[in-house]
């Protein structure tokens, strides 16, 4: 059924308009090859490989028992009590942060949360800030007819927002998106660079004071334990207490514990937001599953098994990366069209196949990012996510790798296949 065809809409017009996800799309093609025998090096997907990266075996094992123990009606709409309780001592462990259970908030994952926090805070037609690229907020702004403000970014800033080109949008916006480590670009922010954005939205807010809608700051960190070398993990409520006020964090399982599938995500935040967040999902029912939810408060309360699991799963990640980082950094150094940018957080690298001036075997030349994608797919194996899937205008020729799916392995392979379909480009 189609609305083309007609001069009225039969669906909503958010509905109708939805953006198709280009990672689906690309998801299809890839499919298709492998259906036909090719060999695909798959690393399009933000997920692992259960395989490559099990979760913790405490957490597996305490899962099974819940369901064994009969853990199957209704959990609490904001969460378990335990639950919020052991989230709340792990946030003072890892991030010094005081919040009680009555600010923390639980649900199927983290997506619903930041939905809601959108719902929450945001009225149709009122700004949003966020980076480009950037990890789904232009679908949120979609589904709660926010106005977008997309700030775009460089690659000399690794990829992250700066005050310089936040500071002019404040005045017209009501929330600020920002993700440290980010999806989809590996990178994070400074402790200076969060600083000085932090405080602009501070003076902003001052100024506001009691005569307009503070702007609110939605922290998404869910990729905070996995920071790389020195790169530690800054965030705004740290670096200045009198923002706790309006700062919406975003945390979970999902990435951390390597647990996509388990579904237990947690917001935290004023407790004022987060009743209307929980009152939101009530009515939608994105509950975390209450045997997920019973065992996740049990490995949580365990520092030692955390701490150990993270030690090893952070290694695991960084390997890869590295390994890649390594291989196509090499590349470049001699001489083939590659830039990559040295992986600072979560489980993405970003590189660039800059093949615009460059010719195909048939003697075409490269006209657009899809022409370079297709051929990555088809002469080099690779399955990569363009920066086009966030946000970006659909030329850049920046991507996304993720590495939950490599195996350790097949990198040389990989490598060296990317090299073997690069030898056939022509300048
Ligand atoms: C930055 C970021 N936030 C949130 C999520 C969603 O996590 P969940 O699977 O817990 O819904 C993702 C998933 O890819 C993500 O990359």
């Amino acid at each position: 059924m189609t609305s083309e065809n007609h001069s009225f809409r039969e669906l909503s017009q958010m509905a109708t308009n939805l953006i198709p996800s280009e990672i689906i799309r690309l998801g299809n093609e890839i499919n298709k090859l492998i259906k036909e025998g090719h060999e695909i090096f798959n690393m399009t997907i933000g997920d692992f490989d259960p395989s490559e990266f099990p979760i913790p075996t405490k957490l597996r094992n305490a899962i099974i028992n819940s369901y064994n123990l009969g853990h199957t009606n209704y959990p609490p709409a904001h969460g378990m009590l335990e639950l919020r309780q052991s989230i709340s001592e792990y946030i003072l462990k890892f991030q010094n942060l005081e919040y009680s259970t009555e600010q923390i908030l639980v649900s199927g994952g983290s997506r619903p949360l930041i939905y809601a926090a959108y719902k929450t805070i945001v009225d149709p037609g009122e700004k949003v800030i966020y980076p480009i690229p950037s990890w789904n907020n232009n679908h949120y702004c979609h589904l709660s007819e926010a106005c977008p403000i997309e700030i775009s970014t460089l690659p000399e800033q690794f990829f992250m927002p700066s005050v310089v080109e936040i500071q002019p949008q404040l005045k017209n916006a009501v929330m600020v998106a920002l993700c440290s480590p980010q999806n989809p670009t590996g990178t994070m922010f400074s402790k200076d660079s969060l600083y000085s954005i932090c405080k602009a939205i501070l003076l902003e807010n001052e100024q506001r004071k009691g005569t307009r809608k503070p702007i609110y700051i939605l922290y998404d960190q869910i990729y905070s334990q996995l920071c790389y070398d020195s790169n530690i993990h800054v965030d705004p409520v740290t670096l200045f207490p009198e923002l706790s006020d309006y700062v919406i964090f975003i945390d979970g399982m999902s990435k951390s514990f390597a647990a996509t599938g388990v579904r237990v995500g947690w917001a935290f935040g004023p407790e004022s937001v987060l009743n209307k967040m929980r009152a939101i999902l009530s009515h939608i029912g994105a509950w975390a599953p209450k045997a997920e939810q019973v065992a996740t408060a049990e490995f949580l309360k365990d520092i030692p098994e955390v701490e150990n699991y993270l030690k090893k799963f952070k290694g695991e990640v960084h390997e890869r990366l590295i390994g890649l980082f390594d291989g196509l950094k090499k590349l470049a150094d001699d001489g083939f069209p590659v830039d990559v940018i040295k992986p600072q957080g979560a489980i993405y690298l970003t590189v660039k196949f800059p093949w615009k001036n460059y010719r195909k075997p048939n003697g075409d030349i490269f006209t657009s990012q899809s022409q370079i994608t297709e051929f990555l797919l088809k002469e080099c194996h690779w399955a990569i996510v363009p920066f086009k899937a966030f946000g970006d205008d659909g030329e850049s020729e920046w991507y996304r790798i993720s590495v939950g799916t490599i195996r350790k392995n097949k990198i040389g392979e990989m490598l060296e296949f990317l090299k073997l379909g690069m030898k056939k480009l022509v300048k």
